[in-house]
């Protein structure tokens, strides 16, 4: 599909979180520590919107159970039972614009 625009530099500071919705698509992006990350929204687990929870370093914590995830892989970090990785995709910054490619 290519690389979407989903925001400015400027817009997102480190340690914000925001979704996107690329094609039909919950993308969440975060700016951790002045780089940029793209990851599914929605957890594995019962379809919660990650970006509604909690960004602690590089992990993003979901709102409704808990689960923990990898912001920078997607990977599964914690939680009580094994429930699928998310999604992630890479993130293209150019003269201050970030894209995600999907
Ligand atoms: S919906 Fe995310 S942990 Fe349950």
């Amino acid at each position: 599909m290519g690389k979407i625009i989903v925001g400015k530099t400027s817009d997102f500071t480190p340690g914000k979180i925001q979704k996107a919705t690329i094609d039909g698509k919950d993308i969440l992006v975060a700016n951790i520590d002045g780089n940029y990350y793209a990851i599914n929204d929605t957890c594995t687990h019962a379809g919660a919107s990650l970006s509604e929870g909690s960004l602690d370093g590089q992990i993003i914590k979901c709102g409704w159970h808990g689960a923990k995830f990898d912001c920078k892989t997607g990977n599964l970090s914690e939680f009580p039972v094994k429930i699928k990785d998310l999604n992630s995709y890479k993130v293209i910054v150019e003269s201050e614009n970030i894209f995600v490619e999907i």
